[in-house]
């Protein structure tokens, strides 16, 4: 049927008829937000290069989480800021650590109406901000797989002993997916979650993330554990390795730079596909906003819509709190 009798137009006449036909919507059941904590008390301190994030002390986060749960998100991704860093990045797995700490006072203040989940590797917690440990190997440093898959399953542990709901290893090393769950199974954990930040790219759009969580390397960069962005295939295989070894969720990351990515784990896998809208891209829009370049608020529905049609199941994105305010205006 072509022009005069088919005309696209028919369809978008209004908004009533435009919603009757629209394709994708984000809700609130699909967003998790990403929140950073630090010891103190009273401490709010945003983060310069990510407008409207925040280092939360402990009592400070309590009262965060339960304003936008109140607001209508229900799901958190926890990052910790230690007060120490070592080599082997110890606080990841100490039972009173930083997050660990948090998690029990968020389980106190909202019980089980929102999911909690622990980001597990060690890049925050080490002094030389890699996600392993190191070793050299004929002069060369570099950091050591199978030694440092023990460390990140005591720091899922413990983060499970804590109360997370679900334990989302971010580390990018061979093996760890099986190997946490195995030491969680171990704990009786079984019944906890992994996602799996199964295709993680080595990307510059993680920027504002490592001021933000202090885990910039001091030596080198992260690209002998992730991805090479020239890379689609190998997005695949590392997915589905990580299901074959226990990955109930499989995040894609970052998000908007790999739709592609994105839309191939949908069409190829059966779980649930999550993908991170990562902090390069948060702040980027930010800044065009403050410059007054471009609408940041219909920007950043437009991206969390783009990310959803390009087939993720969940989002973790820094606009959820914004996303509820959308929400209840109609707007997204
Ligand atoms: C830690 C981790 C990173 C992010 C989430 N977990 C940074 C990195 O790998 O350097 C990035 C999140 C963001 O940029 O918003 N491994």
């Amino acid at each position: 049927m072509v022009f005069p009798i088919e005309r696209s137009r028919r369809l978008r006449r209004d908004s009533v008829t435009r919603s009757m036909v629209r394709e994708n919507k984000v809700t609130m059941d699909d967003l998790i937000l990403p929140l950073f904590v630090r010891s103190g008390v009273n401490l709010r301190n945003e983060i310069k290069s990510m407008p409207g994030c925040y280092h939360l002390s402990p009592d400070e986060l309590r009262r965060e989480v339960a304003e936008c749960v109140e607001l209508g998100v229900k799901s958190f991704i926890l990052f910790g800021l230690p007060d120490e860093k070592d080599e082997v990045g110890s606080e990841a797995y100490a039972e009173n650590g930083i997050v660990q700490q948090a998690l029990a006072g968020l389980r106190e203040e909202i019980g089980h109406s929102a999911s909690l989940i622990a980001d597990v590797c060690l890049c925050e917690y080490t002094d030389h901000g890699h996600c392993g440990v190191l070793v050299e190997d004929r002069g060369i440093v570099t950091v050591s797989n199978d030694p440092t898959l023990e460390l990140l399953g005591r720091s899922a542990v413990s983060l499970a002993q804590a109360g997370a709901d679900i334990i989302a290893p971010s580390d990018m090393m061979d093996g760890r997916i099986g190997r946490i769950r195995e030491m969680l199974d171990a704990n009786k954990f079984e019944d906890r979650p992994i996602m799996s930040y199964a295709v993680k790219y080595a990307s510059a759009f993680y920027g504002p993330f490592r001021d933000a969580a202090e885990s910039a390397p001091q030596k080198g960069d992260r690209a002998t554990y992730q991805m090479d962005p020239a890379n689609s295939r190998e997005a695949i295989r590392e997915a589905l390795q990580d299901v074959d070894e226990g990955a109930d969720i499989i995040m894609v990351k970052p998000a908007l730079p790999y739709l592609d990515i994105i839309r191939q784990c949908r069409d190829t896998l059966l779980c649930p596909i999550a993908a991170y809208n990562v902090s390069g891209e948060y702040s980027m829009i930010k800044a065009g906003a403050a410059k007054g370049w471009i609408d940041g608020d219909r920007v950043g529905r437009e991206t969390l819509l783009s990310i959803k049609r390009a087939g993720a199941d969940l989002i973790l994105t820094y606009f959820a709190k914004d996303a509820a305010t959308w929400v209840k205006q109609g707007l997204l």
